[in-house]
C-alpha cells in the first residue's frame, strides 16, 4: 500500500538535551514544544513484494531512515521492501533541523502503509526511536514529552503565538545533535540544568495555562540560554551561535525595552526563533526589516495522513 503523511517540525520551549538511555532515546528531562505550521515534511511510503531493495529520496539520511523502516517492518512482521519519497516545505539548505518532522511523517506513513493500527501514544514512542524530538511532532499543537512518548497539552488553536524563524546560517552543523546528546555529561553545568527543570516546567505550564506571555517568554529564553551554556561547556564544546545570532539576541532585548513583547529561542544551530503573539507579528517583522530570510510559523496540528 502507498500512503502519504505530513508532519510539522517543532520548536522546544523547554529543551531536550541529554538522554537517560541513548539507544532508546529516553530523555534526561521532560520538554515542552509547539508544532510549526510552515516547516513541514511530506513523506510517501510504498511497500511492495516487487521491490528488490529499499529506496529513499536522494539527499536524506538513508541509513537512519531505513533503520527506522526496519523497526516498523518488525512490528508488522514483514520483509517487504519500501520506496520512500520525502520533501520539506522549507529548503533543506536553510539549516533548519528536519529530523523531527521527517521521522514523525515517516512513522505515520509507514505504519499506515503496513496496515498497523497504532494509538497516538504508540506512534509517538515509535517516532522517538528515529529522532527524540520527532515524538513531539505527532500530537496536536502544544506538546509535552516525558519518558517514552509525547502528548498534547493544548490544541494548535489554543493560543495564537508566532515563531518567526530568522535564517542567519544555512550550512549544515558540524556536530549533529545526536552526537551532542552523548557528551552532555562532560559539562559541569548539566546536573545544575537538570535540577532546574522541574521548576521551569511548572512555570511554563502555568504561563501556558494563563496565556501569560511575559512569564512564558522569560522561561523560554532562560531555558534556551541554559541549554546553550551546557552545550558550550561540553567536551568537545558545541558553539552554534554566530555574530548574527548574538546580534539578534541583543536586538530582541532592546525591542522589549522599547515595548515590543518578543522573546528568542535557539536550537542546535545559529538560526533564531522569535516568539511573539499573533497581534504583534507585523510589528516584529517590520522592526526586523528585510535583512534576513524569515519563515513565519503558527502553532500547527501534529502528524497526519493526507
Ligand atoms: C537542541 O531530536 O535532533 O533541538 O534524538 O538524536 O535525533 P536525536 O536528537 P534531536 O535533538 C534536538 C535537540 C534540540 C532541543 C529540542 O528540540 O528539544
Amino acid at each position: 500500500m502507498k500512503v502519504t503523511a505530513i508532519a510539522p517540525a517543532n520548536i522546544a520551549f523547554i529543551k531536550y538535551w541529554g538522554r537517560k538511555d541513548a539507544k532508546l532515546r529516553i530523555p534526561s528531562n521532560p520538554s515542552i514544544s509547539m508544532n510549526l505550521s510552515a516547516c513541514i515534511t511530506k513523506t510517501t511510503v510504498e511497500f511492495s513484494n516487487d521491490f528488490k531493495q529499499d529506496t529513499v529520496t536522494k539527499g536524506f539520511d538513508e541509513k537512519r531512515i531505513i533503520a527506522h523502516i526496519d523497526r516498523i517492518r518488525d512490528l508488522a512482521k514483514t520483509k517487504m521492501r519500501a520506496k520512500i519519497t520525502t520533501n520539506n516545505s522549507f529548503p533543506t539548505s536553510v539549516g533548519v533541523a528536519s529530523s523531527a518532522s521527517g521521522f514523525a511523517a515517516l512513522t505515520v506513513a509507514a505504519a499506515a502503509a503496513l496496515g498497523l493500527k497504532l494509538s497516538p501514544k504508540k506512534l509517538s514512542s515509535l517516532a522517538r526511536l528515529g529522532s527524540g524530538s520527532a515524538c513531539r511532532s505527532i500530537p496536536d499543537g502544544f506538546v509535552k514529552w516525558e519518558g517514552e512518548y509525547a502528548y498534547s497539552l493544548y490544541p494548535h488553536d489554543y493560543w495564537d503565538l508566532r515563531d518567526i524563524l530568522v535564517i542567519v546560517e544555512s550550512k549544515q552543523k558540524e556536530i549533529s545533535s545526536s552526537k551532542g546528546h552523548e557528551a552532555v555529561e562532560t559539562s559541569p553545568f548539566f546536573a545544575k540544568r537538570l535540577a532546574m527543570i522541574p521548576k521551569r516546567i511548572k512555570w511554563i505550564e502555568k504561563a501556558l495555562g494563563e496565556k501569560n506571555f511575559p512569564a512564558f517568554g522569560k522561561v523560554i529564553e532562560e531555558d534556551c540560554l541554559d541549554m546553550h551554556h551546557v552545550m558550550q561547556t561540553q567536551d568537545p564544546p558545541l558553539i552554534y551561535w554566530n555574530d548574527k545570532t548574538r546580534e539578534i539576541m541583543d536586538t530582541v532585548r532592546r525591542w522589549r525595552k522599547e515595548g515590543i513583547p518578543v522573546y528568542f529561542t535557539i536550537d542546535a544551530g545559529a538560526n533564531v526563533h522569535l516568539i511573539c503573539e499573533g497581534k504583534d507579528e507585523r510589528k516584529v517583522i517590520e522592526t526586523l526589516g528585510s535583512r534576513y530570510q524569515i519563515i513565519i510559523n503558527k502553532p500547527a496540528r501534529g502528524a497526519h495522513l493526507i
